[in-house]
C-alpha cells in the first residue's frame, strides 16, 4: 500500500447517500494501492475556533479537544476526500467547524510561513470534493465549494476534482444512481493512483 487517502464525512448519517459516494470513492483509492481512513465529524467532540490565537505562536490550539486527535492525520494524509451535503445553501456546521479549527494550519502557512505539511507532500496532495443537495438550484454548490477551495489551500492540498450531485429529493436514493456510484469509485480511483502511477 503506498499513500494514504483520509475521507472526511460532513453527513451526520453514516449509512446515508453522501456517506455512500464517500465510500465509493475511498474504494477507488484502495483500489488504486492507498490505504484509506474515514473520519466520521459527527462521532467527535470539538468546539467552534473561539479566535484565542494560540496558533499564531505554535503548531497546535490550546483548545483540548477530539480536534487534537484530527490534526496529525490531515497533516500526514497524503490525499483528502471531503463528501458533504449542503445544508443551508452551505457546508454543515459541525464540518465547518472542524474546517475553522484548521486554523492552525493557515498560521502555519500564510503567517509564519513554514507549513505544517512536509515539503514532498505539498507537491503531491490532492483534495476531491463531493457534495449533494436536495435542491436543484444553479447556486447551490457556490459557498461550499469557496469553502472547500479555501480549506485544500490552507492544508496544501490541491483542489483537484469535484463530484456535485444535485436534485437528491428527486433522486432520493444514490443506489439507484450506479452511474453517479461509479462517478465517486472513478474520482477516488484517480486520487490513488496520483500517488501509485
Ligand atoms: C438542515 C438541512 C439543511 C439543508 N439545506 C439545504 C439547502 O440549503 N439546499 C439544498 O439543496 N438542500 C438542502 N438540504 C438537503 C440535503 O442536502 C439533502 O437532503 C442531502 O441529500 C442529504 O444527504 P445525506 O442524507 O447523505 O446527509 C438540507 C438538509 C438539511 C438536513
Amino acid at each position: 500500500m503506498a499513500g494514504t487517502v483520509i475521507g472526511i464525512l460532513g453527513s451526520p448519517l453514516p449509512e446515508g447517500n453522501t456517506a455512500k459516494l464517500l465510500s465509493q470513492a475511498l474504494k477507488g483509492a484502495a483500489d488504486a494501492g492507498c490505504s484509506t481512513e474515514t473520519i466520521l465529524i459527527n462521532n467527535l467532540d470539538y468546539q467552534p475556533c473561539m479566535e484565542m490565537l494560540f496558533c499564531k505562536e505554535h503548531d497546535t490550539c490550546i483548545m483540548d479537544d477530539d480536534m487534537q486527535q484530527l490534526y496529525g492525520k490531515i497533516q500526514h494524509a497524503d490525499s483528502v476526500i471531503v463528501a458533504t451535503p449542503v445544508m443551508t445553501m452551505g457546508i454543515p456546521g459541525k464540518l465547518k467547524s472542524f474546517i475553522d479549527r484548521c486554523q492552525i494550519f493557515y498560521m502555519a502557512k500564510y503567517v509564519r510561513n513554514e507549513s505544517l505539511v512536509a515539503p514532498e507532500k505539498r507537491t503531491v496532495r490532492r483534495g476531491l470534493f463531493i457534495c449533494i443537495s436536495g435542491m436543484k438550484i444553479p447556486e447551490v454548490f457556490v459557498g461550499s465549494k469557496l469553502t472547500m477551495k479555501a480549506w485544500f489551500d490552507i492544508i496544501d492540498c490541491q483542489y483537484s476534482d469535484e463530484l456535485l450531485i444535485n436534485d437528491m429529493d428527486t433522486i432520493l436514493d444514490i443506489t439507484t444512481r450506479k452511474d453517479l456510484l461509479d462517478a465517486a469509485y472513478a474520482k477516488g480511483r484517480a486520487i490513488g493512483e496520483n500517488l501509485n502511477p
